[in-house]
């Protein structure tokens, strides 16, 4: 399949329309098109459409257990496709953080298809706030299921160039619309009647939730390692996921043993660093900074791109990492590079 890759700018939407409009006839026609959101790019299709939505599984290699988000383009679009059953909770997520970087799953309606939602009774709907998502959705006239646009198993793309190391070839087109401000998936949210249960942490964090909805339950797929046999509330969370070619590998202790440990590492030319400004190690081919250990926005923001960059460097077999502490979008980040790392985790005395 050939690919079109376009450009276009987020500030001055106007000038685009040529570009969008294409794209929102490729969408209309149950074709497949890489768009950017605040959060990561989307491989998007038509969400009422089947077919459409088994080309993402495809283009993907996505396991058909794995429901897709779909992404709508106003607040009044959610009742269309689901039910809400908690309305005191929906109400004061979508008046705080709607359009933004979260994910809200209730009960579906049944317009829409099995195939989006992989035979589950629930669906995972979210409003972005990026404006070319947005424009592109509204254009489309449609809802637009979409997944992050990497192959399964890979770091979610923050960069068009991303999108096209592993899309190139297998979607109708790429919008290009630079890098995603805020680099992780959204928050997922599950909304009961009997209460909210975070499954994925982003962008929104825990303690905004908290602070906005009281007591929330955090899936234990979260932070931890399930059980065999035991299943996450989001069926992607058992994947092993965000996990770039080489092995990563959590350094934990105090941050002197770890500097030291990491700096001793480098001298073999198999090992890649994952490190943080204040750790005065140089940035090379095989070291990543990841940013300012007081800053988590921008770790978030870098953390795919530094996972990804490893990639193309064939003699790096291990890659080193350290976890934030957990607290705000910590907790996201943690999340993330515990599950590239397959829960390895080394003690360093
Ligand atoms: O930020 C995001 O959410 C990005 C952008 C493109 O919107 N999308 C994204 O989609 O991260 P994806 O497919 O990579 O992750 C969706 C996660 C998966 O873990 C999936 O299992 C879960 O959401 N999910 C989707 N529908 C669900 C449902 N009905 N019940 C439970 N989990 C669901
Ligand atoms: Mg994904």
């Amino acid at each position: 399949m050939e690919t079109k890759v376009v450009h276009v700018d987020p500030g001055r939407l106007e000038d685009f329309e040529k570009e969008l409009t294409q794209a929102a006839e490729i969408i209309k026609r149950g074709g497949l098109v890489a768009f950017p959101t605040e959060t990561v790019y989307g491989l998007g299709a038509n969400a009422l459409d089947s077919t459409a939505a088994e080309r993402i599984y495809s283009a993907k290699g996505r396991p058909s257990d794995n429901p897709l988000i779909i992404q709508i383009a106003k607040k009044e679009d959610y009742e269309k496709y689901c039910i809400i059953e908690n309305v005191e909770a929906f109400e004061k997520l979508k008046e705080k953080f709607v359009p933004g970087p979260v994910t809200i799953i209730q009960k579906k309606r049944d317009i829409i298809p099995h195939t989006v939602t992989a035979g589950m009774d629930t669906v995972a709907v979210r409003l972005p706030s990026h404006p070319v998502a947005r424009r592109l959705i509204e254009l489309s006239g449609v809802p637009i299921a979409a997944p992050s646009a990497n192959t399964s198993g890979r770091p979610s793309p923050t960069k068009a160039c991303h999108v096209i190391e592993d899309m190139m070839g297998r979607v109708d087109m790429i919008i290009d619309g630079g890098e995603c401000e805020v680099g992780l998936e959204s928050t997922i949210v599950l909304l009961k009647k009997e209460g909210v249960t975070l499954l994925r942490p982003g962008g929104v964090t825990l303690e905004m939730l908290e602070d906005t909805l009281g007591n929330i339950t955090v899936d234990k797929a979260v932070k931890g390692k399930l059980e065999a046999g035991e299943k996450p509330l989001a069926p992607g969370m058992k994947y092993r996921h965000y996990a770039p070619r080489a092995s990563v590998i959590i350094l934990k202790g105090e941050d002197k043993d770890v500097v030291s440990f990491m700096k001793s590492a480098l001298d073999d030319s198999a090992t890649g660093l994952i490190c943080y400004r204040e750790d005065g190690i140089e940035e090379s081919d095989r070291v990543e900074i990841l940013g300012s250990k007081r800053d988590e926005g921008e770790m978030a923001h870098r953390l795919f791109d530094a996972l990804r960059a490893f990639d193309s460097k064939e003699e790096i077999k291990r890659v080193y990492a350290r976890l934030p502490e957990d607290s705000n979008l910590g907790l996201a980040i943690v999340n993330r590079l515990i599950k590239a790392s397959g829960y390895t985790v080394v003690e360093v005395k």
